[in-house]
């Protein structure tokens, strides 16, 4: 049985075997893995949350998000957000599923309970990049309710949509 938990600094490594095990598997460019550094400085911000899908012996899928506040990197300056909106963006900044685990719907589970999450810590958009090809990655969102809002080349040049979804404020 698979259970979602949040991350602490112990699952790192596992994180980044994730990560290791999804890239050779997909098309080169649609999915970029992010050093260890990054994953750690990550999982200890409190300016962001990691998310993991476990089954009964380790982790087998994450989602890191991330609050970017004002920074630079947030993608609603991409999508004409308007400055004062900035603050409400939550990003969903980097999944994967290990390749042995792919077609149980972890992607949409990780994104279902990171979603409530980010709306308690304030967050009243959720957006993300995924490129055109991706078309796993791209279905998920899309059934989940994220719409494309802008296309442009990032991350050293790759192609990558922008998509947007207004978290229920329920
Ligand atoms: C995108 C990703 C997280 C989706 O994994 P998932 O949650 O297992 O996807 P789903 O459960 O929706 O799988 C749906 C179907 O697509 C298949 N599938 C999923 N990802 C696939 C891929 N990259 N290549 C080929 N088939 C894939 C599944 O086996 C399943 O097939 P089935 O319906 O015949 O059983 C996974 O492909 C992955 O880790 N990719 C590498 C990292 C990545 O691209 N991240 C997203 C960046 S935006």
């Amino acid at each position: 049985m698979i259970r979602v938990r949040h991350a602490t600094p112990d699952d790192v490594g596992a994180v980044c075997a994730i990560m290791a095990a999804a890239l050779p598997a997909v098309r080169p460019g649609d999915y970029l893995p992010d050093p260890p550094e990054f994953v750690e400085a990550h999982i200890a911000t409190p300016e962001g949350f990691t998310l993991l899908a476990e089954d009964e012996e380790w982790p087998v899928g994450f989602l890191l998000v991330a609050f970017p506040g004002p920074g630079s990197d947030n993608l609603g300056r991409d999508i004409g957000l308007p400055v004062d909106r900035l603050a409400q963006v939550a990003q969903m900044e980097s999944v994967a599923v290990a390749p042995g685990w792919w077609g149980r719907g972890l992607q949409r589970r990780l994104l279902r309970a990171a979603e409530p999450l980010a709306r308690r810590r304030g967050s009243e958009v959720a957006l993300c990049t995924v490129a055109p090809t991706n078309v796993h990655s791209l279905g998920n969102f899309a059934a989940l309710g994220y719409r494309v809002m802008a296309r442009k080349p990032m991350y050293g040049g790759f192609d990558r949509l922008i998509l947007a979804k207004r978290l229920d404020t329920g």
